[in-house]
């Protein structure tokens, strides 16, 4: 149950490093002598060291800095983390320390954080985390690469319980040695709550044990970008509209409290992230991140990523989104841009279909040179053709708190391209990565485009690739001009390939 955080399931986050520490501690009995108390104790982690990409949004070099981030049981202990080139370090960063509320105050846990300020960029750094004397982790990452500089990233959403895909996903996504990852969202499941990052994230993408079967050590040397999806905000109001329920969930919104991202979207969002019953101690937890958060961009290689929330609370024809959207994609001068938000506005699959809010700011996109869309929340892989799209108006996309926002509109589908011999795209291509580990939707719909034609969109073949029958991650090479997205399966194997290429 989300409610109830076990000391095995802290015991089980925590993994092998602090096993010891759990011993002489709570309800259980050995049949064998211990020390009633030894004097000094070590802690339980709740979450192991792990990499953030912090708030930079543009490439500064030598301002470039990473967040690394932890999480213990409530009791105040002194770390320091020390950073460098090599492992000699030489460089000390400052650690700060909030109060993070749990289900119950039993379960209150230390968010511990420390920026690491003034680094190059595309450069390998040293980290050690230490409480006292005793060195927690020691590890390494590597900070964001600069313009010119060939760049890979995985993406998935959708993340499940720790099920056995997810687990295989995080694996292969490993192997895959990512700059970083982009993840579409519902990060855990069910509620987007602190106990379930606890369970179902840390011990998964931050493993301490790397197999199909376990997950992997991720989280501690590649940072993990990600986008506001519905299991992140799950609750509903007097009106039966989502948003994060305090009341019901202290620890809920944990996006907010676990996750240290860009911080240059709105600071007064058009609709900010639903919640009720907010808290003080949330709000010193998350601090200026709630809602500023909600949304951001940044840059990595030769790339921009916008990323957006799409939750039913949002209105995508506000004029407050439009501008920023404007404001961020016209002033980069990456050669790609990329945005990624949860809810996929060209969806072919059943479940998910009707949500097709965020299509109204495709022509915005169109105009702004965006080549790729992300998304998640269908739980499948899906390629679109390229493609520009003309709405016929705002259709459903203002009907906020519904599941049926339905944006008809026309196609121009770019039918040169096959990603093999004709890979310059004329319009954007949508992927949804929705496969990272939730029951897959679909079934049937692989190699089957006559599964994918709906009578809303006057049967238009705007789909080329799909796939629901594993759990798979998009692997996103990115060199110069040149784009290679493959799909790889959770046994590793490629199920799809796509060159574009970008004229200059
Ligand atoms: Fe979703």
């Amino acid at each position: 149950m989300s409610t109830d955080i076990s000391r095995r399931d802290l015991l089980r986050a925590a993994g092998g490093a602090t096993f010891l520490a759990l011993i002489p501690t709570g309800r259980l009995s050995f049949p064998f002598a211990l020390p009633a108390a030894a004097p000094d104790p070590p802690l339980l982690f709740t979450a192991l060291p792990y990499i953030q990409p912090g708030s930079g949004s543009a490439l500064v070099a030598g301002a470039e800095s990473v967040v690394i981030a932890w999480q213990t049981e409530a009791q105040s202990r002194e770390f320091t983390v020390e950073y460098g080139p090599t492992t000699q370090y030489g460089r000390r960063a400052t650690v700060q320390v909030v109060r993070r509320p749990g289900p119950t105050p039993a379960d209150d846990h230390l968010n511990y954080s420390a920026a690491l300020p003034q680094l190059d960029l595309g450069r390998s750094y040293r980290y050690r985390v230490r409480e006292g004397t005793r060195t927690v982790v020691e590890g390494y990452f590597t900070t964001r690469k600069p313009r010119g500089t060939a760049i890979r990233f995985v993406a998935f959403g959708d993340n499940s319980y720790g099920d056995p895909g997810q687990r295989a996903v995080a694996w292969y996504a490993h192997q895959a040695r990512p700059d970083f990852v982009m993840n579409t969202g519902d990060n855990v499941y069910e509620s987007g709550l602190d106990s379930e990052y606890i369970r179902y994230f840390f011990p998964i993408y931050n493993a301490d044990v790397g197999s199909p079967q376990t997950g992997a050590p991720l989280l501690r040397s590649v940072p993990f970008y990600t986008v506001l999806a519905n299991h992140d905000v799950h609750g509903k109001d007097p009106a039966g509209h989502a948003a994060a329920d305090f009341a019901k969930s202290p620890d809920a919104l944990g996006y907010y409290t676990a996750m240290h991202l860009p911080m240059n979207g709105p600071i007064a969002p058009p609709q900010p992230t639903a919640a009720m019953g907010l808290t003080d101690a949330f709000r010193a937890c998350a601090g200026e991140r709630y809602p500023r958060m909600q949304t951001y961009s940044f840059d990595y290689g030769d790339a921009h990523f916008l990323c957006l929330d799409s939750n039913v609370y949002v209105d995508p024809t506000s004029p407050g989104w439009a501008e920023f959207i404007e404001q961020d994609l016209a002033h980069t001068d990456a050669i790609w841009k990329i945005v990624v938000y949860h809810h996929p506005a060209f969806n072919v699959g059943n479940n998910h279909y009707k949500e097709q809010q965020m299509r109204v700011l495709s022509p915005l996109f169109e105009r702004l040179g965006v080549s790729l869309v992300l998304s998640g929340h269908e739980h499948v892989y899906q390629r679109t053709r390229p493609f520009t799209f003309v709405p016929a108006g705002p259709g459903g996309a203002t009907a906020i708190g519904t599941g049926k926002r339905l944006v008809p509109g026309t196609f121009t589908i770019d039918t040169a391209f096959d990603g093999q011999t004709g890979t310059t795209p004329r319009g954007i291509i949508y992927v949804t990565t929705g496969a990272g580990g939730k029951e897959l939707y679909d079934p049937g719909f692989t190699n089957a485009p006559e599964q994918w034609l709906h009578d809303e969109d006057n049967r238009v073949a705007y789909n080329a690739a799909m796939f629901t029958d594993l759990h798979s991650f998009s692997v996103i090479d990115i060199d110069g001009r040149t784009l290679h997205l493959r799909q790889v399966d959770e046994n590793g194997k490629e199920v799809d390939r796509v060159t574009v290429t970008k004229n200059g």
